[in-house]
């Protein structure tokens, strides 16, 4: 290996090892010296042997890698912090009972950064990737840092906003190819660093740059997501009126709007709702901050809104297929709230199921990946399969709740061997053509039902 050049090479640390951090820490050390900071022993032990915690597409064979080759390194001491050019923090900030984020992890992360950088002369910028509403770089980091550290930001420590795009089961390919990079930097000490790291990290594939205030860049993530999950939830609302206009197709309504480029065809695709650990609840802290703001949120507050009631609509449409559910035996297949991933977190699929049972219905469930996690949350409630074959065997209807590729592969011979001659289906993924399944009785979301 060629020598390092400490002043080429900027080390890195990364405060918060969830999906985005260790994602960002896997990729950047393939250019970079990476310390991954978090509390959790068992994670920083897991990570420690080049394994991932968590199913994250590509994370795998890259933490092993760099764990071998020494780029990436992984422990629970925030004294790291101080030997590093660029600390980034990746917490998380859940949503507080009330809606509001919690910010304690970026609390305490800011203030064991702070103690961490005190004694140290390395010019150090901090940059805040966590989801934070605008104003919390400046009035919450940056004052916690400064006091903890007793340094002057902008005098020999940066800080900088720097929100992230990065999709869960697709974060290491965001993190290689992002759509842009934006940076609200407090001063232009940091400005100068998290610019010049990210060329050395992209190279000639270095994306577009907003460069903007802090706060403006805290609200370019928020409005981001806030923005893709209205899309998300006005083709589900197109959706619901396509299904009562016999012969229509919410897709090809997504695909005629799609087409205008004012529009986009991305985040058109009706489901049964969006979830996720990003989208419910970032609309929710965007409505709670346009509130305080005095600003009236009643878009963002309509997007949650059909969002909440889209798993009514699926158990809806059941319903209708069934005559009523008491006494049914369902197929759920798919769990997690998105392919390529084992995470729950607000999936779709969980209120569906629960208000299945609540109604009487006998539930059986299978994901490629999410079994554990909806163990856990779901308990004893339903009856959980080792492959979508078997969860299908004998039911009476089969819902398709997550687009997993593997449940292309049920053919029509097959499920109608499997449900013992008659197959319905309920596709809240819209990922069968109709036509494959001639001899069911195929319904889907945003689907007009000919017949009607
Ligand atoms: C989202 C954003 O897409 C990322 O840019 C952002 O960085 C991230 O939140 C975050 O804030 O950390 P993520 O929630 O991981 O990413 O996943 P998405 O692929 O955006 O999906 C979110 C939900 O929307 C899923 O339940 C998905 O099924 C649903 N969705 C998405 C639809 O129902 N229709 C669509 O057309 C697209």
């Amino acid at each position: 290996m060629m020598a390092r050049e400490e002043t080429d090479e900027p080390r890195i640390a990364i405060v918060g090892l969830g999906y985005v951090g260790l994602s960002t820490a896997a990729c950047l050390a393939s250019k970079f010296h990476v310390t991954g900071i978090d509390l959790d022993l068992a994670k920083i032990g897991l990570i420690g042997k080049g394994r991932a915690p968590f199913l994250e597409k590509g994370l795998q064979p890259l933490l092993e890698a760099h764990v071998r080759n020494g780029m990436l390194q992984c422990t629970t001491n925030y004294s790291a912090a101080s030997d590093s050019d660029i600390v980034f923090i990746t917490v998380g900030t859940p949503s507080s009972k009330s809606g509001e984020i919690d910010l304690s992890q970026v609390r305490s992360a800011s203030q064991s950064i702070g103690e961490a950088i005190a004694g140290s002369n390395r010019p150090t910028t901090v940059v805040v990737k966590s989801t934070v509403i605008p104003g919390t770089t400046r009035s919450v980091v940056k004052p916690i840092l400064e006091q903890s550290s007793g340094r002057t930001s902008g005098e020999g420590f940066g800080i900088c906003s720097n929100p992230e795009f990065l999709r869960e089961g697709q974060a290491i390919e965001d993190t290689l190819n992002p759509s842009r990079i934006v940076i609200g930097p407090i001063d232009q000490f940091s400005r100068d660093q998290v610019l010049s790291f990210y060329r050395k990290f992209y190279g000639a594939q270095m994306p577009p740059v907003v460069e903007t205030s802090p706060e403006t860049a805290e609200l370019i993530k928020y409005s981001s997501n806030a923005f893709l999950a209205t899309k998300i939830s006005f083709i589900n609302l197109i959706a619901r009126m396509c299904e009562k206009i016999p012969g229509s197709d919410v897709n090809d309504v997504a695909r005629g709007m799609g087409l205008d480029p004012r529009i986009g065809s991305l985040f058109l695709q009706a489901g049964p709702g969006f979830g996720g650990s990003c989208f419910p609840k970032d609309v929710q802290a965007l409505v709670d901050y346009a509130k305080r703001l005095g600003v009236d949120p009643s878009i963002l507050e309509s997007t949650l809104k059909v969002n909440e009631t889209q798993p009514d609509n699926v158990v809806s449409q059941a319903e209708k297929m069934l005559n009523r559910v008491d006494g049914k035996k369902i197929a759920v297949l798919g769990l997690a709230f998105n392919p390529n991933t084992d995470d729950i977190r607000e999936s779709r699929a969980i209120p569906v199921i629960r208000k299945l049972v609540s109604k009487g219905a006998m539930v059986g469930a299978y994901d490629p990946m999410a079994m554990d996690g909806a163990k856990r949350e779901l308990g004893p409630i339903i009856t959980y399969s080792t492959n979508a074959k078997a969860c299908v065997k004998g039911t009476d209807l089969v819902i398709i709740m997550t687009a997993w590729p593997e449940f292309m592969d049920l053919s029509n011979d097959e499920l109608t061997r499997l449900m013992g001659g008659r197959v319905r289906i309920l596709d809240a993924r819209r990922i069968y053509d109709p036509a494959r399944f001639p001899n069911a009785e195929f319904t889907a979301i945003g689907l007009g039902n000919p017949h009607d």
